[in-house]
């Protein structure tokens, strides 16, 4: 930890440390800025935006977004940094990553 004179650490009195903006990572989902914290799966990052769903499944159109939370079920993939089927529970955000959503037909499936 980096000391002050005063042995407060990043200038609170209580000497935590802050909570401080360059814990911070702001992704783009959609080309809409969202600020999560350093860490988080991109799944958590659009959850606490208060976003539930982020793809739509191939033959119904159908909402979906976190269900397992483990990597299991697939039902959370979007595309990151125009690499698609990322499961957003499982990649953790990076400062910039771009985000969208997915809507893939079928193969032979009429849009
Ligand atoms: S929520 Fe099941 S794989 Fe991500």
């Amino acid at each position: 930890v980096d000391g002050r004179a005063d042995g407060r650490v990043d200038g609170r009195a209580d000497g935590r440390a802050d909570d401080r903006a360059d814990d911070a990572v702001t992704i783009t989902v959609d080309g809409v800025p969202v600020t999560g914290a350093r860490g988080q799966s991109i799944a958590g990052v659009l959850m606490a935006d208060d976003r539930r769903d982020w793809r739509t499944t191939s033959v119904a159109a159908r909402p979906r977004g976190l269900f397992c939370g483990i990597g299991v079920c697939f039902d959370c993939i979007v595309t990151v940094n125009d690499l698609a089927d990322v499961r957003a529970c499982l990649r953790r955000a990076q400062d910039g990553d771009v985000v969208t959503r997915q809507h893939h037909l079928l193969p032979g499936a009429d849009a």
